[in-house]
Parts: C-alpha cells; structure tokens; sequence
C-alpha cells in the first residue's frame, strides 16, 4: 500500500516536473524567438526533438548570445511538442 501511493507520488512529482519543463520553453520561445521574425515562422512548422534542437542552436548563434545552448534545448523541446 505504502508503495503505491509512493509510485503514484513519484509519476505525479515527475508529470508536473516534465510540463514545468514545456511552460518554461514556451515562455522561453515567447520571449527570445519573436525579435528576428514571427513566432509564426516556427509554429506553422511541425518538426521532431532532433530537428528543432538543429534549428534552435542555429538561432541561438544569429543572436549572439541572446539565446544560449541551455535555452535553445529547452525551446526545442516545447516546439517539439506543441
Ligand atoms: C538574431 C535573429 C534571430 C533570432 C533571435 C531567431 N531567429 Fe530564427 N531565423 C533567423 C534567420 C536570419 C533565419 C533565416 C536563415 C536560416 O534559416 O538559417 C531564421 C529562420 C528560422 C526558421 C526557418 C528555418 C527552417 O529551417 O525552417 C525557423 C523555424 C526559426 N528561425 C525559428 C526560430 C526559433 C525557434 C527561435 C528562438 C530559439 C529563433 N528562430 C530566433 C534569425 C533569428
């Protein structure tokens, strides 16, 4: 019994840990993504983890440390699953 409710504690502890995780890449994306082109640019396009991590570390070197790697991770992985 104890061990159920421990596993049910730690999916739930995690779920909320992964979707803090997403929020603060949008928010992220909505700060740091809208000051060279439109947010539209990346949210008509429908692309995997890899290939967004490709893109966002590409914007992360046009902005000249606006955007840094730990940033452009976590902006990738929002985009990959919005
Ligand atoms: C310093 C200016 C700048 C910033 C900041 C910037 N971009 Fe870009 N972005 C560009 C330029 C220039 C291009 C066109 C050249 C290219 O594709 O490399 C582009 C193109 C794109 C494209 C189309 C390219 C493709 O391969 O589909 C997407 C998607 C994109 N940006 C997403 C983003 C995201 C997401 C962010 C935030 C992490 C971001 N951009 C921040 C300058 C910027």
């Amino acid at each position: 019994m104890k061990n159920a409710i421990l596993t049910v504690l730690t999916i739930f502890i995690a779920a909320l840990y992964a979707c803090s995780g997403i929020q603060e890449g949008k928010t992220l994306f909505e700060s740091k993504c809208a000051q060279c082109h439109k947010l539209e640019v990346s949210l008509k396009e429908t692309r995997n983890l890899e290939e967004w991590t490709k893109i966002t570390q590409r914007m992360s070197g046009y902005s000249d440390g606006g955007i840094t790697v730990k940033e452009a991770e976590k902006i990738a992985e929002y985009l990959a699953k919005k």
